[in-house]
């Protein structure tokens, strides 16, 4: 079955059993700042997985794009990608465990053909916040699993979500595949990684919400979430060892050949990492994201300018990128028209960015090269400075792993701690370079402005406890006079609710509560369950704000010293600033 069948049979099962097939989002999340690509089907339905109404009903079915960035240093193996195509089908507070595992055991038998003594189920075990999950093992056995092919795993294994910090999480079930070939040893089994069990699918029983504060809240409705990966289903069932080796590579893999002279570059690190790099630069150029040095942008362009350097590896001299990203937009771009959209956009992009890295490259290992030859012989210990390190990235553009990289090559290590203490320092200077130029714009009003920011902080708090912790900010602009922000809710305020907030806010500038602020590393800010944009994700530390018990949030500043003496909050103007988005104007008065 190629992946084209793979999509259209699950698709086609899915709304036979009533589901209703909806698009693909765009691999950037809309209105979710925390987090920089969708990682995952059920990521866009998050909304409706909290009880929102889906105007599409409440069985789903689709197949989105999604991209994993934890694992970039592993792609070039036969099994890791960044970019990958997710299977799912939904209910929303519909069917619930019953019925989910008779599809997936009917898909999988039926649909796919897959045996039944193949078959292996993992089901939650159980711990303080969930019970075991005798119901999902009862509904395999009941589709005619043996009970010896059923194994119970914590939460390490077999629990789903939240996608981000907060939100709608559960147990889960996942269904593994045994192949032909020998154990690895005694302890072969589910979990040992070896290759012969392969897990291909997973049903998520959505019926809990983490909360901020690291609680597990049952929601209103439970939920069923699922994910089935294209690309390893596809391999499985065409009996291949890899994606590498199915036609979802095919072109782009005879188009390098073409371009490396190498005959087999499936087989090599170097090719694999090109292949997959560059198509999954393709899908996010085609939804707007373009090289740059922060957040997604960043992302791509490491992905971009690592596929360049193993491309050279595989001597590949001429321009490339666009010729192979041509491949990608020709054989998906019946399934994503976006591709097809933005054809001449990502070509240009990717050329745009293969020469500028080129004549960086060239600088920065001359300069490289330099460093390196002013290591006196006799030294032992070679490593190279993070301030060096640094330096390459600043000036040259030279990410940290592309330094590591090379400095290898010559018997060199780089201090990487190092690296990423002058990163934040640099960060640093550079928000406080912003401040200022901020403060320069406003010169008569900062006050103004850091009491409307504290307000900000406040309202944000108070929304989050009128409406929902759904609520998240999605733009903040201030001036002299107001605040406006932005924040994600389904639906218009009601002037009884617009008169909480107002209320909340009031009396917490009537408390007249102290302004606290600690530097803490990401993970502990996220620990303590401040809300934020957890933006600056490349330096460690962060800035949190606490206003005594009402508001905690990651932020740059400025403030005001108390929330008393800010004046009464008012809000002027509650409307639509996008789908799912509302805009707040309020003042201080
Ligand atoms: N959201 C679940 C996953 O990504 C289905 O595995």
């Amino acid at each position: 079955m190629t992946a084209k069948e793979l999509r259209r049979a699950y698709i086609d099962f899915f709304k036979a059993h009533g589901h209703a097939e909806i698009k693909s989002a765009p691999l950037v999340p809309e209105n979710d700042p925390t987090v920089l690509f969708t990682t995952a089907g059920m990521h866009p339905l998050v909304p409706f997985l909290l009880g929102e109404k889906h105007p599409a009903g409440t069985r789903l079915v689709d197949c989105q794009k999604c991209v994993r960035t934890g694992d970039i240093d592993e792609v070039g193996d036969t099994v890791h990608l960044t970019f990958f195509e997710m299977l799912g089908n939904w209910s929303l507070g519909d069917y619930f465990k019953e019925e989910a595992i008779a599809m997936s055991f009917e898909f999988l038998t039926r649909g796919l053909g897959i045996p039944v003594g193949r078959l292996w189920i993992t089901c939650f075990a159980g711990d303080a916040d969930a019970p075991r999950d005798e119901e999902a093992s009862e509904a395999w056995r009941r589709q005619g699993i043996p009970v010896d092919r059923i194994v119970f795993l914590g939460k390490e294994h077999n629990w789903w979500g939240p996608a981000g910090e907060t939100g709608p999480c559960g147990p889960d079930t996942e269904m593994y595949i045994e192949l032909d070939q020998p154990d690895c040893g005694p302890d072969c089994g589910l979990t040992c990684g070896c290759g012969k069990y392969v897990e291909i699918w997973n049903d998520v029983f959505m019926q809990y919400n983490r909360t901020a504060d690291g609680r597990f809240e049952p929601l209103a409705q439970r939920n069923v979430d699922t994910g089935m990966g294209v690309e390893r289903v596809a391999a499985i069932l065409q009996g291949r060892k890899s994606c590498y080796e199915t036609e979802l590579f095919a072109g782009l893999l005879a188009r390098l050949a073409a371009l490396s002279g190498v005959d087999q570059p499936g087989a090599t690190r170097s090719g694999r990492i090109v292949v997959e790099h560059l198509r999954a630069s393709t899908f996010m150029i085609a939804d707007g994201v373009l090289p740059d040095n922060v957040d997604r942008g960043y992302v791509l362009r490491r992905l971009i300018r690592r596929a360049i350097r193993e491309a050279r590896r595989m001597e590949v001299s001429d321009e490339f990128t666009a010729s192979l990203a041509a491949v990608v937009v020709d054989e998906y771009g019946d399934v994503y028209p976006e591709l097809e959209q933005h054809r001449a956009v990502i070509l240009e992009a990717l050329t745009t960015e293969e020469r500028q890295f080129a004549a960086t490259l060239e600088r920065g290992t001359r300069e490289f090269n330099k460093l390196i030859d002013s290591f006196p012989d006799h030294v032992r210990d070679k490593v190279i400075s993070g301030r060096k390190a640094f330096y390459l990235y600043e000036t040259f553009g030279f990410p940290l792993e592309l330094t590591t990289e090379m400095a290898a090559e010559r018997g060199f290590k780089v201090d990487e701690d190092g690296f990423r203490n002058a990163f934040r320092k640099h960060q640093e200077l550079s928000r406080a370079g912003a401040a200022r130029k901020f403060k320069g714009g406003l010169a008569d009003h900062t006050d103004r402005t850091a009491a409307l920011h504290t307000a900000t902080h406040l309202l944000h708090a108070a929304l989050r406890r009128v409406l929902g912790r759904h609520v998240q900010q999605a733009g903040s602009n201030i001036t002299a006079e107001r605040l406006r922000f932005d924040f994600t809710h389904p639906e218009k305020l009601s002037r009884e609710e617009i008169a909480r907030v107002e209320a909340i806010v009031n009396e917490a500038i009537g408390r007249n509560l102290p302004i606290e602020c600690v530097e803490v590393p990401l993970d502990k800010a996220k620990e303590m369950g401040a809300v934020g944009l957890f933006e600056g994700r490349y330096g460690n530390m962060v800035k949190v704000y606490r206003m005594g018990d009402v508001s905690m949030e990651i932020c740059g500043g400025p403030h005001a010293a108390r929330t008393g003496g800010l004046g009464r909050f008012r809000i002027v103007k509650e409307q639509s600033s996008s789908r799912g988005v509302r805009r707040i104007k309020a003042v201080l008065e």
